[in-house]
């Protein structure tokens, strides 16, 4: 429940990296040691990857704010209830595979924004040395003698696939060469893990990765990047309630094109060293035609998140999301609450200057939940949002967080 039309003030601090955390789990895999991930926050897409690793016969558990990790995998069949809900399960074949030989999963679940596919993933590991067979939504991968490096073009700029070559390049023998490598900061994230377990990768976060494989990887305490998607839905949650808060713990540089647009639109923004002030107290305008892309680009979860903020902005904002296909089934909600929106396949389209008032609508995916929340925020009167359980895939704490900044929500 969502009472809007209150002004957020105060300061967030940003938790670790949904995106972050979920590959880290699954590169846990491949270490002969104890793994800790510090700071990680209670989401049930955290949950879900805890299980997976329990499924495979490692100890995963909660301690404090910690999860700690260890055993080593002795089953190679993924729990199949878990890898049908999360598409970061598809992330856990490959150090399965590297670890036992073999892999039995599931063709991944996961947010409804678009195919999804993971031919690519598949498709690299073949090129190692895997064999794959799918009998109905069930994959078996097997590698019987093992994965070798081999030079990767992925055909896209995927950030699971590239993360999936980083896995299986780490425990393949010899040399592994990814080209068309997704730049995203996660992918960074997991090659500085990694590095940090004993392996070698090279040149994460540039399309060319070079990753020297057989080495053994002990274990060792990490903690993740801050989350910069929670970031933005904490800016849009400004621009779009009113108020000024501050978001430490996340370098403004991870967000920027998110940062800039609110700007544009009339917000005002101080950009720090791991924080940004984030301000708006008249009406906003609206920004014309947004593209998501690959990073350093428009981020393509942050899309549905900028929608909400600019829904009343005066004038026209048009948003084309490049990376999914269905990335605005939230467009419905928007217009629960007397948004002028309209959607035409890729491309939202706002034609602004309305007020929002509170209605009942429902969260279809996770992103597009939070943009619900955002839109809530700024609309006159309250709103009640099913399908809460979208919202704490990707959110642990957000209500208390935003609570903490003055809004009635719970
Ligand atoms: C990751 O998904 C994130 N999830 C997504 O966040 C994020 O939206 C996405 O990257 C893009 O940044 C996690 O990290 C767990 P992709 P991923 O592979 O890896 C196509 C959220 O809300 N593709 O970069 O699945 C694919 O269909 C989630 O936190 C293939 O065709 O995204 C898409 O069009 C949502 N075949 C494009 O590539 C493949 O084998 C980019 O997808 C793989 C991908």
């Amino acid at each position: 429940m969502v009472r809007g039309g209150r002004p957020l003030y105060g300061t967030a601090q940003v938790p670790a990296a949904k995106n972050s955390v979920l590959p880290l789990l699954a590169a846990s895999l491949l270490c002969g040691g104890p793994v800790r991930l510090r700071g990680v926050p209670r989401l049930s897409d955290v949950e879900g990857c805890m299980a997976l690793l329990r499924g495979v016969g490692c100890a995963a558990a909660w301690d404090g704010g910690d999860v700690v990790v260890s055993g080593r995998a002795a089953c190679c069949r993924l729990p199949a209830g878990e890898t049908a809900r999360l598409r970061a399960s598809v992330l856990f074949a490959a150090p399965l595979l590297g670890r036992l030989g073999r892999a039995e999963t599931a063709l991944p679940g996961g947010c409804n924004i678009g195919a999804r596919p993971v031919d690519w993933h598949l498709g690299a590991l073949e090129q190692m040395g895997a064999r794959v067979c799918q009998v109905g939504q069930r994959l078996v991968l097997s590698a019987p003698s093992g994965l070798h490096g081999a030079c990767l073009s992925l055909p896209g700029p995927s950030v699971g696939a590239t993360e999936t070559a980083l896995l299986a390049g780490c425990a393949a023998r010899g040399r592994t060469v990814v080209e068309n490598a997704a730049l995203e900061p996660e992918i960074l994230d997991l090659a500085q893990f990694l590095n940090r377990c004993g392996g070698c990768v090279e040149g994460a976060g540039t399309s060319r990765i070079v990753i020297e494989g057989g080495r053994r990887l002990h274990g060792t305490a990490y903690r993740p990047m801050p989350d910069r998607i929670f970031a933005s839905t904490l800016a849009c949650a400004v621009a779009s309630a009113r108020g000024r808060v501050t978001i430490a713990g996340c370098s403004p540089g991870l967000y920027a094109p998110v940062l800039d647009v609110l700007e544009q639109a009339g917000c005002w923004v101080l950009r720090g060293a791991g924080w940004a002030s984030v301000g708006r107290a008249g009406p906003l305008r609206g920004v014309g035609l947004l593209e998501t892309g690959v990073y350093p680009g428009l981020a393509t979860d942050a899309a549905p998140l900028v929608a909400a903020a600019l829904l009343s902005a005066r004038g026209q904002t048009v948003l084309v999301d490049h990376v999914f296909e269905a990335r605005f089934g939230c467009a419905g909600g928007f217009k629960a609450m007397g948004a002028a929106v309209s959607v035409r396949g890729r491309t939202l389209h706002i034609h602004g200057g309305r007020p929002l008032h509170g209605a009942d609508v429902t969260a279809g995916d996770l992103r597009g939940g939070a943009a619900l929340v955002v839109a809530a925020l700024g609309a006159r009167g309250s709103s009640r949002i099913a399908g809460r359980e979208y919202i704490a895939r990707g959110y642990g704490g957000l209500e208390e967080m935003l609570r903490s900044l003055g809004a009635r929500i719970g």
